[in-house]
């Protein structure tokens, strides 16, 4: 099961009305997907349905009563109206509609409600021509003019006898509801992405070496950027300028070797990989043990291809790799002329979804700088050029174009 709501509260409210069964079902799906559950009952609900089961299925105590304060150091409903990512009502009675729509706070839950500045879901729930009065629908009306998302009841037999619009919609389609609702500033929710950084080190002894101006920066702004929009980020990191930014888990490669390890690793895992390091094409065919001393003649260093990192994942993905739902894959390229023939060449070659190609000759662009000016390109041609912009706004627009290309927006993460 994907932790799609992992690290939200949701407060969930629960009125009287039969179909206060379902509240339960809902919310031990939230607690599936990973969401702290905050229960409020009101009476009316608790003649439905026992605080206990919510009790045990969200494993915190239920709220009833304003004035039943257990912590001294805490106002309860102010508490929970901060505490909330999302307060759902469900199910949403003619009268907790009617409370919300006039402001009145005469118990737990309607006092929670006017507390809190988290968005509000409501699930209405009653009989079908409670549901069609001009009042009940005047009240949905203020309420949805004030910004109040609803998911609307079904048509059906009720439990009233009646058959008609006002049952209460099903768990899933009110889970569905709540993770669109949540993932709309989270888009990356439920997604592990893997991210390289830096640059590779390539021993020639135990003090020198060859590397390149790789900072880390571009990939810690795209590292950053995904873990802000809700992504389980992995970030394997070369030699870098700086320490990498929390939040993240960190995964250190200094040679091309261990940063091919380190990758193929963690492939079948990632949902996406984006290659931001600078890696080394060639390294010493021999790495010496012990300092080496110059001698009266020049030096010739013998080097060898490392293997590319970028390549080896295309053709793993290529002979099936993750039984065909291998990660989305953006490569990087830093460019000095033919910025385009030479990003298109290695996209191709290299097997890759997307390309970011940097045209490191332009000013604020390419290795250390805070900023740059990158180019997305698909395998048909240029998809969009960006102007100089700080790494962090590069990256979230990268991230833009892997959820547009990769299908993520609206697709529910795989479990
Ligand atoms: O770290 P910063 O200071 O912020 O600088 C950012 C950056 C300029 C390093 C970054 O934006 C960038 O362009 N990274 C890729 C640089 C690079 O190595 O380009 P390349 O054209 O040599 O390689 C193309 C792609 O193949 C890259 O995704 C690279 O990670 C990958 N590669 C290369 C060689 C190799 N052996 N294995 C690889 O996977």
């Amino acid at each position: 099961m994907s932790k799609t709501l992992a690290g939200r509260t949701i407060v969930l409210g629960i009125t009287g009305g039969i179909a206060a069964y379902k509240a339960a079902t809902l919310c031990s799906r939230l607690v599936s997907y990973g969401a702290d559950v905050r229960v409020i009952m009101t009476e009316g609900a608790t003649k439905f349905i026992a605080p206990l089961t919510l009790q045990t299925l969200s494993r915190h105590p239920v709220a009833t009563d304003t004035f039943d304060e257990r912590d001294a150091a805490k106002v309860q409903h102010i508490d929970l109206a901060d505490a909330a990512d999302l307060v759902v009502v469900a199910p949403a009675t003619a009268n907790i509609i009617a409370k919300m729509a006039h402001g009145l706070a005469d118990d737990m839950l309607s006092t929670t409600l006017l507390a809190t500045t988290a968005p509000v879901l409501v699930a209405p729930a009653m009989n079908v021509h409670m549901l069609a009065h001009p009042a009940v629908q005047a009240n949905l009306g203020i309420l949805a003019d004030r910004g109040v998302r609803f998911v609307e009841s079904g048509t059906g037999q009720l439990a009233c006898g009646y058959v008609g619009k006002g049952r209460l919609a099903e768990p899933d389609e009110i889970v569905a509801a709540i993770v669109g609702l949540l993932a709309g500033d989270r888009p990356l929710a439920g997604r592990k992405v893997l991210v390289t950084a830096g640059g590779t080190v390539e021993r020639l002894d135990p003090v020198r070496y060859i590397t390149n101006d790789s900072s880390g920066k571009m990939g810690f702004a795209l590292a950053e950027a995904a873990r802000d929009q809700g992504a389980d980020v992995t970030l394997v990191c070369a030699r870098t300028d700086a320490p990498p930014p929390p939040g993240v888990r960190v995964v250190k490669a200094e040679s091309a070797q261990e940063m091919l390890d380190a990758v193929m690793q963690r492939l079948p895992e990632a949902d996406a990989v984006v290659k931001a390091a600078a890696v080394a094409d060639y390294r010493p065919v021999v790495r010496h043990a012990e300092k080496m001393k110059k001698g009266p003649d020049k030096l010739t260093l013998e080097l060898e291809r490392t293997t590319d990192i970028l390549q080896a994942i295309g053709e793993w993905r290529r002979e099936g790799g993750a039984a065909g739902r291998g990660p989305f894959v953006v490569g990087f390229a830093a460019e000095t002329n033919d910025v385009e023939r030479n990003a298109l060449d290695k996209l191709r070659r290299k097997g890759c979804d997307l390309i970011v190609a940097n045209d490191v000759t332009r000013e604020g662009a390419g290795f250390g700088t805070d900023t740059n000016v990158v180019s997305v390109f698909g395998a048909e041609g240029l998809l969009e050029s960006m102007p100089l912009q700080s790494k962090r706004a590069a990256a979230e627009r990268i991230w833009q174009w892997v959820r547009e290309r990769a299908g993520w927006n609206g697709e529910a993460p795989r479990s």
